[in-house]
C-alpha cells in the first residue's frame, strides 16, 4: 500500500458522480494538463483547415485576406502579392508538417497523462479495498460471498479505470473539439455555424435518456456477473464434493442458467446500445449532409469563397464528431458510475476498530479468564442489502440506515455463559456440533462483540483491550485450517513478530508432531503448500497451523477442534508435546476424544449455547448426563477394540 493516508472513506459517503470527481484529488492537475493538450492538438488540428483555406484562396485564387481577424491581414496581403507562388509553397508545407506535429505530440502526451493517471487511480482503489476488505469484521466476510467481492474488485474497478484512462478525457476532448470547431465555423460563417448544430439539443437528450437505461442495464448485468462468478467459485472450490456425488450435470445446469440469464442481460445491453448507435448516426449524418448542401449552396451563390468551403466541410466533419460521441461517452459513463457504487458499497462499510481501546500492559497478559452471564446471538447486518445494493440508486442511503438502525438480531447462540479460569488453566468445551463452542472462544478475541453480561481477562473488560493487542496475545487455531500457498516454513512462521529462527521454527513443528512429516517431504521445510505444491492431509494441516500457533507464544491458547482430524496415535503425541506448552498458559481446548478433555482442570459441556454440566473429569464421570454418557460410549468403543486385537493377537 503505497499511501495509507488515501482516504476513500469520504468518497464512499458522496453521491456517485461527485465521488468520481472527488476519487481525482491529487490527480486533477496532471489530468487538467492532460485536457489542455487535446486542446493544443485540437487547436492546431483547425489551423490546418484554415491554412487549408488560406491556400486556396489567397495563394491560389490570389484573393486579398479578409481583415478584422486576428492576423495581420494587410502585411499577409502584401507578401503574397510581392512573392511568386512557389516562393511560397515551401513555408506553407512547413506550416502545414509543424502544425501536424503540434498535433501528434499533444494528442500523445494527452493519452499518456490520462492513463498515467487511469492506472494509478485504480491501483490506489485496488489496493484500497485491498487492504480494507482485511479489516471489516468477521460479520461482513460471514455475510458476503468470495465471488461477489472479486467481481467488486476486479471488473467494477476495471471500469472505473476504463472511465479514467479514455472516458473522462474524452469529454475534454469534445468539448474543446466541439467549441474550437464552432468557432472556426462562426469565423467563416455564422449562419453556417449554427446550421451545422442545430441537431445538438436533439442528441443530448437522447443521450440522457440512454444515460438511465444503459446504467440500470450495467447494473443488472454486473449483478449477474457477479452471481456468476459466485457460482463458478464455489464450484470450483467445491469440485471434489460435486465430483464425489456425481452432480456435474446439475451443476452444468445450475452455471448454465445463470449463464444464460447473463446472457440474456447482456443482448439486452447490447441492443440499448444498438439502438442508440444506428439513431445517432442517422441524425449527424443527415446534419452532416445538410451542412454539405448548405455550404455547397453558399459557395455556389458565391456567398463564400471555395477555399472556405473546404475548410468548412472539413470542420463539419470535426464538429459532428463530437456530437456523435457525446452519446457514446455518456452511456459508457453510466457503466463507471454503476460500477463506482458497486466499489462504494464496501468502502462504505465499517472497519472493525483494531486499535480501539486503551489496556495493553507491556509484559502481556496473565490469562485470567472470567465469563459472567454472557450471552451472544449474530447479527444479519447485510442480510439483504449486500445482495441487492446494486439494485438501485438509492441502495446506498437504505444501508446506511439499516447498519446504523435495526442491527437484525438473531435468536441467541450463546445463554447466560458464567465460568472462570486462573492463569495456566486448561479449559475444555465439549458438546455437540452446533452448540455453540467456536462462538464461545471466539468472543474472546473480540471477532464478535457479545450482547450482554461481562467477560473480563485478568479482571479488566475485555472492550478495554485493544483488538490487536489481544489477538496478538491470544493464539487460535481455527476449527478449519487454512494454508497459504507459500512454503511451509512461512506458513508456520506467519504471524510470529520479529526473527524467527530455524530451530524455533522446527521445535514448534515438533510440538505439533509434525516435523516428521515435513521432513519426508523432497524440501522439507521449504516445500510449497496447496495448487501448486504439495497436497496435505487434514491432520497434516491441522498441525501446520497448531505449529503456526505454538510459534507465536501466546499466552492465551485456543484449540478448535485442533486435533479432529488427526488419529488418536498423533494425537497423545500432541498431547504429550503440548502439555509442556500448556504449562504456563491458559488453554481452551475444544475436543471430542475424553482422553484429550480429561485433563482439563476444567470440562465445560454446552448443549444449545448453555452450559449444562460443569465440572473436573472426576466430577464429571460419576454425575449422569452427557459427559458420562460419552466417557461411556468412548470406553466401549476403546475396550471392543482391544478386545479385538487380542483376539488377533492369540
Ligand atoms: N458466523 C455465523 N453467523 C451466524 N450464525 C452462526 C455463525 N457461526 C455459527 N453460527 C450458528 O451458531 C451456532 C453455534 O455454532 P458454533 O459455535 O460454530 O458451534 P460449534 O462450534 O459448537 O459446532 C450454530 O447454530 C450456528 O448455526
Ligand atoms: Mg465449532
Amino acid at each position: 500500500m503505497q499511501d495509507k493516508n488515501f482516504d476513500l472513506k469520504k468518497i464512499a459517503r458522496s453521491s456517485k458522480l461527485s465521488g468520481v470527481w472527488q476519487l481525482m484529488s491529487g490527480y486533477k492537475r496532471i489530468y487538467f494538463a492532460a485536457i489542455v493538450a487535446v486542446a493544443i492538438a485540437t487547436l492546431a488540428r483547425t489551423g490546418i483547415y484554415f491554412l487549408l483555406a488560406f491556400f486556396v484562396d489567397n495563394v491560389l485564387e490570389q484573393q486579398p485576406l479578409r481583415e478584422g481577424t486576428l492576423l495581420p491581414a494587410e502585411r499577409i496581403n502584401a507578401i503574397v502579392a510581392e512573392t511568386d507562388i512557389l516562393d511560397i509553397l515551401p513555408w506553407l508545407a512547413s506550416l502545414f508538417v509543424i502544425f501536424a506535429v503540434i498535433q501528434g505530440v499533444f494528442t500523445y502526451f494527452s493519452g499518456r497523462w490520462a492513463s498515467w493517471t487511469a492506472e494509478t487511480l485504480s491501483r490506489k482503489v485496488r489496493d484500497y479495498l485491498y487492504d480494507h476488505l482485511q479489516r471489516l469484521t468477521f460479520t461482513y466476510h460471514d455475510q458476503t460471498q468470495t465471488g461477489e467481492l472479486i467481481s467488486r474488485v476486479t471488473s467494477d474497478v476495471d471500469s472505473i479505470r476504463l472511465f479514467y484512462a479514455e472516458q473522462a478525457i474524452g469529454i475534454g476532448r469534445i468539448i474543446f473539439l466541439f467549441i474550437i470547431n464552432f468557432t472556426g465555423i462562426y469565423l467563416l460563417s455564422p449562419y453556417l455555424a449554427f446550421m451545422s448544430t442545430i441537431v445538438v439539443p436533439v442528441v443530448i437528450v437522447m443521450s440522457i435518456f440512454f444515460f438511465k437505461q444503459v446504467g440500470k442495464a450495467f447494473e443488472i448485468f454486473q449483478e449477474q456477473e457477479s452471481r456468476l462468478s459466485n457460482r463458478f467459485q464455489e464450484h470450483v472450490s467445491g469440485v471434489r464434493v460435486v465430483k464425489a456425488f456425481a452432480r456435474q450435470d446439475y451443476e452444468t445446469d445450475r452455471f448454465e442458467k445463470e449463464n444464460t440469464a447473463k446472457f440474456n442481460v447482456g443482448i439486452k445491453f447490447g441492443l440499448l446500445h444498438g439502438t442508440f448507435w444506428p439513431v445517432t448516426d442517422i441524425i449527424c449524418g443527415a446534419q452532416m449532409i445538410f451542412g454539405f448542401y448548405l455550404g455547397a449552396r453558399m459557395a455556389i451563390n458565391g456567398d463564400i469563397s471555395v477555399g472556405t468551403y473546404l475548410a468548412y466541410s472539413q470542420m463539419v466533419l470535426q464538429i459532428i464528431w463530437p456530437i456523435r460521441n457525446v452519446g457514446r461517452l455518456v452511456t459508457q459513463m453510466s457503466t463507471a458510475v454503476v460500477s463506482f457504487g458497486r466499489v462504494q458499497d464496501i468502502i462504505a462499510q465499517d472497519r472493525e476498530p483494531l486499535l480501539q481501546g486503551d489496556h495493553q500492559p507491556t509484559n502481556g497478559i496473565r490469562g485470567a479468564v472470567k465469563f459472567d452471564n454472557v450471552s451472544f446471538g449474530y447479527e444479519t447486518v447485510l442480510a439483504s442489502s449486500a445482495v441487492d445494493s446494486a439494485n438501485t440508486v438509492g441502495a446506498m442511503a437504505r444501508k446506511q440506515d439499516e447498519t446504523d438502525g435495526d442491527k437484525n438480531e438473531q435468536p441467541p447462540v450463546l445463554h447466560n455463559i458464567s465460568f472462570e479460569v486462573e492463569p495456566g488453566q486448561i479449559v475444555a468445551l465439549l458438546g455437540g456440533t452446533g452448540s455453540g463452542k467456536t462462538t464461545l472462544v471466539n468472543l474472546l478475541d473480540r471477532f464478535y462483540e457479545y450482547d450482554d453480561g461481562l467477560i473480563t481477562i485478568d479482571d479488566v473488560p475485555l472492550q478495554n483491550y485493544q483488538r490487536e493487542y489481544l489477538r496478538k496475545q491470544i493464539g487460535i487455531v481455527m476449527q478449519e485450517p487454512f494454508l497459504f500457498s507459500r512454503t511451509i516454513k512461512e506458513n508456520i512462521k506467519y504471524g510470529a513478530s520479529g526473527e524467527v529462527t530455524d530451530e524455533q521454527v522446527f521445535a514448534a513443528a515438533k510440538a505439533a508432531a509434525v516435523h516428521d512429516v515435513i521432513m519426508t517431504f523432497p524440501k522439507g521445510y521449504e516445500t510449497m503448500v496447496g495448487e501448486r505444491g504439495v497436497t496435505l492431509s487434514g491432520g497434516q494441516k491441522q498441525r501446520l497451523t497448531l505449529a503456526r500457533t505454538l510459534l507465536r507464544n501466546p499466552s492465551i491458547l485456543i484449540l478448535d477442534d485442533a486435533t479432529s482430524s488427526v488419529d488418536t496415535e498423533t494425537e497423545s503425541q500432541i498431547r504429550e508435546a503440548l502439555n509442556n506448552l500448556m504449562a504456563n498458559r491458559t488453554t481452551f481446548i475444544i475436543a471430542h476424544r475424553i482422553q484429550t478433555v480429561m485433563i482439563a482442570d476444567l470440562i465445560l459441556v454446552l448443549d444449545d449455547g448453555r452450559i449444562v454440566q460443569r465440572g473436573s473429569h472426576d466430577e464429571l464421570v460419576n454425575q449422569p448426563g452427557i459427559y458420562q454418557q460419552v466417557f461411556n460410549l468412548q470406553a466401549k468403543i476403546e475396550d471392543d477394540l482391544q478386545d479385538e486385537l487380542s483376539a488377533i493377537g492369540d
